[in-house]
């Protein structure tokens, strides 16, 4: 049976305590759906969060953690950052890069987004690459222009065995829109040849991102060379996160 990857991505909407109650008061069903056949769940809260998340994780637990960033250092002077092997002591086996919150509130590029793949490589933690386009270039017909540019150095590092793409279209993300059925099998295609095209060695997993919850997820699932779904507030809420999954 396919694995379907479900990625919860709780940005900074659930603080400390929030996230600790989220994983304690449902752990019970949480590891309930993550051991489901076709499932792969992935909760991605925040840096302070990882610890005890990792603390309250059974010995066999079938949830994983995934950080939502790392430094693009291994160390050194870099006030405010965290490296990817601190990731890795807490339990991290993912990590999301490049979230288009980080390419447009913090200016971050292609280039730093490479340099973060490369060391989480180091420490066997998969990186969550997301990438996409602003409405504006989806109107004028660039989106694959700017997904191969996005996908450039990433996809000729033959540091990394495998890597997580999220599809993410900016304007998709909190917005309750998303693409049609028709424009997704389009690009998951075209992402799929791309891929094999240019990183034959590699292990990729395409997910998509934007506004998935209960409903939209009827129509994602069945979307040819989708292998699961990055999930942003619907994710913070138990019962939605659920239905998605389930
Ligand atoms: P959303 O966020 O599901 O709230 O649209 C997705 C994301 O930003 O990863």
């Amino acid at each position: 049976m396919k694995k379907y990857l479900y990625i919860a991505n709780w940005k900074m909407n659930m603080p400390l305590l929030s996230a600790c109650s989220f994983y304690s008061d449902h752990q019970q069903e949480l590891e309930r759906i993550a051991a489901l056949p076709h499932v792969e769940l992935v909760l991605c809260p925040s840096y302070v969060a990882l610890s005890p998340l990792h603390a309250l994780r059974e010995k066999n637990s079938h949830i994983y953690l995934g950080a939502q960033n790392c430094a693009s250092h291994n160390q050194g002077a870099y006030t405010g950052e965290v490296d990817a092997l601190s990731l890795a002591h807490v339990g991290c086996t993912y990590c999301i890069v490049g979230h288009s919150e980080r390419r447009q509130l913090y200016g971050e590029t292609d280039a730093v987004i490479a340099e973060k793949i490369t060391l989480l490589g180091q420490y066997d933690i998969t990186p969550i690459l997301c990438i996409g386009e602003t409405q504006e270039e989806a109107m004028s017909n660039r989106t694959h222009d700017i997904l191969s540019v996005q996908l450039e150095p990433v996809l000729k590092m033959q540091s990394i065995q495998s890597i997580v793409i999220a599809y993410e279209p900016f304007w998709a993300i909190g917005t309750g829109k998303t693409p049609s059925f028709t424009e997704l099998s389009i690009l998951f295609n075209w992402l799929f040849e791309h891929a094999c095209k240019h990183a034959s060695w590699l292990n990729v997993r395409l997910v998509y991102g934007g506004s998935v919850n209960a409903s939209t997820i009827q129509m994602l699932k069945p979307l040819p060379f989708i292998d699961g779904f990055l999930i942003g507030s619907a994710s913070c809420d138990f019962s939605m996160l659920k239905n998605i999954v389930e």
